[in-house]
């Protein structure tokens, strides 16, 4: 259910996350009347602002307000829940003081009971110390909930991890505790539960016995300009594969859940990445982006370090050892300044056995996560006329011809809407977290050079398919390019 007397308190309100997907969320589900009635809204930085400078930030990315009235009196009407207050974030005084101001807005709430969420939009060096602050001055303990909202990066590494965990753990319980990946909250990343579960067809040939390969892809069209300094720390792996791409991994490949329940859906998705033993170095394929096209590579931004040798293109084989998917390969690949933006599950089903039909194509289901949500199969039917030939074609389901009256909501709305509703299965716990750390710290301490010589990646041009190499990386794991369909 949703409160009602609650404050939303986004920390690090002034940085880029907040202006580009916290603060536009909460505007998009103000604007469509879920957020609670009374729902206040303290944006909280070190940046020194005035109100009205903060209030022009928090909705200069709404666009087309100027012919629409609605959304002019929205905008307006969001100005007024939302106020600004900066202070530091080691400073223990400056939460004394952003305490002060949530306790007037609650003096004017009706009822007692209050809840605070703290949204983290907050660099991980400061995550410790805010939320200490937060929990020893901001924290109400009569009534009401106290939760906090917090994004990767989770530490670099197993143990940097449980660092983390364990030291944020001291102050936020795990059921207070809201740990985001935003691809749970994309729209066709939570259709997979409904896809495989709420179908005979599509749960009878979810195995092995069916299945010849899996590919997760994720591919975007623009490099690292402008965060290469941030990103060189990261790398790939840790900024998409580690999380997002295993997320949906586990999704696709979990047993059935006993119910819709956030920990009998998260036990599943821990149950099955348990089965998978860490990356080996063979099942890897690293790139590095260079100059093509008009576009730099990414050494030449200033603030990379020059001769870095890290991967802003990863191509990864996972197995599961368990009964439905032993010996399935599971490729996931990522890559920066390739030629397209794409987010797609392609399940890639075996031949036909031999008779009738040869050299047919194999039947392939994608899901495409973005952008133009859709979920296609790939099949083969006779060719109209009189004779009998088969033709590769396909079923489409394409979100925006399919259901043209529906939005598709934002991954960030859908998820803050859950944290309000205090439902966890979106989002990550502890031990999954852990259990996805464990599947990628040996290749990460192997590409941070910690037992040896650093492993230099390929070249791809900025704006190909991605690293040559590519094609041979996934037909070795049986991958079978088909006719066009
Ligand atoms: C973030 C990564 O987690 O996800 C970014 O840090 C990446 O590098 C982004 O661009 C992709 O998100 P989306 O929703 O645009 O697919």
């Amino acid at each position: 259910e949703l409160k009602d007397n609650t404050i939303i308190i986004v920390l690090g309100a002034s940085g880029d996350l907040a202006k580009k997907k916290t603060l536009p969320a909460l505007f998009g589900l103000y604007r469509q009347k879920f957020l609670p009635r009374d729902v206040k809204i303290v944006g909280y930085a070190r940046t020194k602002m005035d109100r009205d400078e903060f209030h022009k930030r928090a909705t200069s990315y709404i666009k087309n307000h100027d012919d629409d009235p609605e959304v002019a009196t929205a905008i307006q009407e969001f100005k007024d829940l939302s106020t600004y207050v900066s202070g530091s974030y080691e400073d223990g005084a400056a939460f004394d003081e952003l305490n002060r101001h949530l306790e007037e807005i609650e003096a004017r709430y009706q009822s007692k009971e209050c809840n605070r969420i703290f949204y983290f939009a907050l660099p991980p060096s400061v995550f410790v110390p805010v939320a200490k602050n937060l929990k020893e001055h901001c924290y109400i303990s009569k009534g009401g909930v106290n939760r906090v909202i917090i994004e990767k990066p989770f530490g670099k590494d197993l143990d940097s991890a449980r660092d983390l965990l364990s030291s944020l753990k001291q102050y936020w319980s795990e059921d207070e505790t809201f740990r985001i990946d935003h691809y749970l909250g994309k729209e066709m990343v939570k259709n997979l539960l409904v896809l495989r579960f709420a179908n005979v067809a599509m749960g009878a040939a979810w195995d092995k016995n069916s299945i010849s390969n899996v590919q997760i892809t994720f591919k975007e069209p623009f490099g690292t300009e402008g965060r290469g300094g941030y990103f060189d720390e990261f790398g790939i792996i840790r900024d998409v594969l580690q999380n997002h791409l295993l997320q949906v991994l586990s999704i696709l490949t979990m047993e059935r859940p006993v119910s819709f329940s956030a920990e009998d859906i998260r036990d599943e998705k821990v149950k099955v990445l348990r089965c998978i033993p860490p990356i080996e170095r063979s099942d890897t394929l690293l790139g590095q982006y260079v100059a093509a096209n008009g576009k730099p590579g990414y050494l030449d931004d200033d603030t990379v370090p020059p001769n870095s040798v890290c991967p802003t293109y990863a191509a990864t084989t996972l197995w599961i050892h368990n009964p439905r998917w032993e010996g399935v390969p599971f490729i996931l690949k990522a890559g920066k300044a390739l030629n397209e933006a794409k987010v797609e599950v392609r399940i890639q089903f075996k031949d036909v056995t031999q008779g009738i039909f040869k050299d047919i194509a194999r039947n392939e289901l994608v899901i495409r996560i973005q952008p133009s949500e859709a979920v296609y199969l790939k099949l083969n039917a006779k060719t109209p006329g009189l004779y009998t030939r088969a033709i590769p074609t396909e079923m489409d389901l394409t979100y925006k011809r399919r259901f043209t009256e529906s939005r598709i909501p934002e991954a960030y709305e859908a998820l803050i809407l859950d944290a309000l509703k205090g439902d966890h299965s979106n989002f990550v716990r502890h031990d999954e977290l852990d259990v996805a750390w464990k599947i990628f710290t040996p290749i990460l301490h192997w590409i941070d050079g910690l037992n040896g010589q650093r492993p230099r990646p390929v070249n791809y041009p900025y704006g190909s398919r991605g690293p040559k190499e590519l094609e041979a990386f996934i037909t070795k794991y049986g991958y079978k390019r088909s006719g066009e369909a």
